[in-house]
């Protein structure tokens, strides 16, 4: 099994897509592009949505246009439907990530069709994708669990995964949107749905809603999950959802991946100082605490009387 996990950035979008406020585009490329200057391998830089449903976003052709592309990183951007998928290729994404929900109420409230309906536009953006040889991702929201309907039966899961393999879909995002998941749900999640769809890549989106993402996290990766979506200090949820808060924070992730042995390709020391930057363009506190309290391994002044203590130690051994 392999030691390097993928991390996907999304705060630009997850993250961006919730501030009360429009962050200016400048501001948005300048995130991006210090994103990717850590090796993040993946950004999900922005969505291709109405821009009357999500404001904050409605800048996606113009940042897309206007950040450095890192040879190295895959830039992906997130679709409801075909429109957001001719829209995402023709401002040259790498990589389409689509969105539909598992649960019925959550699909009309997040993009007003039934999970039917947009299964149908699913099939139209695989289309679209596969005509211009873009590659594709399906992130499902409510995978485990749904703000209105509490309950998402796996089986539904199920059926829905299967619908987008049938249009060609070879990964999958299964989302925690507002942290209702715990880690041996998700155990019991992947056990399920990963020998039935052999090849498939795997990614586990997850919110810090009740602090179970990192849980959550080490569960699908101890089951063999090699793909997390992640936000810079913590930022994300979803606007159509009660009670969606933060991503798991990427820093925070990434120090613990990288404490346990794993590898990620990035630079933590950058990504902390990315963070940091993040927050000022925000205006407030994040939730990462990574950046507050500095690594694992970060070493304090002995107080001066231990020293003394400890030197008398020392002389009389
Ligand atoms: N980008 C821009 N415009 C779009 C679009 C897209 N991806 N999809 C549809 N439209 C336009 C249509 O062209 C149409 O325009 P017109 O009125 O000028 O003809 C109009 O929107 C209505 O189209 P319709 O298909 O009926 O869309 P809708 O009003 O039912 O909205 C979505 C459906 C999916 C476009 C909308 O709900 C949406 O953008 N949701 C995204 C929610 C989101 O981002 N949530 C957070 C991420 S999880
Ligand atoms: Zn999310």
């Amino acid at each position: 099994m392999s030691n390097y996990i993928t991390i996907c950035e999304v705060g630009t979008r997850d993250g961006f897509q919730i501030e009360p406020e429009f962050i200016p585009t400048d501001l948005k490329i300048e995130a991006v592009n210090r994103l990717s200057a850590t090796g993040i391998p993946r950004i999900e830089v922005t969505s291709f949505v109405h821009p009357k449903v999500v404001p904050q976003l409605r800048d996606a052709e113009e940042v897309m246009a206007r950040i450095e592309c890192r040879s190295g990183t895959v830039y992906a951007a997130l679709v409801p439907n075909d429109k957001g998928a001719q829209r995402a290729i023709d401002a040259g994404v790498d990589k389409i990530h689509t969105v539909l929900s598992a649960s019925e109420s959550h699909n009309l409230a997040n993009v007003n069709m039934t999970v039917a309906e947009s299964l149908a536009r699913l099939e139209a953006v695989a289309r679209v994708a596969h005509e211009a040889s873009v590659p594709l991702q399906g992130g499902i929201s409510c995978s485990f669990g749904c703000p209105f309907e509490v309950d998402v039966p796996l089986k539904n899961l199920e059926a829905i995964v299967a619908r987008l393999v049938d249009f060609g879909f070879q990964a999958i995002g299964l989302a925690d949107t507002t942290g209702m998941a715990n880690p041996a749900q998700v155990r019991r999640t992947l056990e399920y749905l990963m020998p039935k769809f052999p090849g498939m890549e795997w990614t586990l989106h997850t919110h810090n809603t009740r602090a179970m993402a990192i849980p959550n996290i080490l569960a699908a990766v101890e089951c063999g999950v090699r793909h997390l979506d992640s936000s810079i200090g913590g930022l994300g949820g979803c606007p159509f959802a009660p009670g969606a808060t933060g991503n798991v924070c990427t820093e925070d992730l990434v120090h613990c991946l990288h404490a346990m042995g794993y590898e990620t390709g990035i630079d933590l020391d950058a990504l902390v100082e990315v963070s940091k930057r993040v927050q000022e363009i925000i205006g407030r506190e994040l939730p990462g605490q990574v950046m507050k309290a500095g690594q694992w391994n970060r070493r304090y002044q002995v107080p001066h009387a231990v020293e003394e203590r400890l030197a008398a130690l020392a002389a009389a051994s």
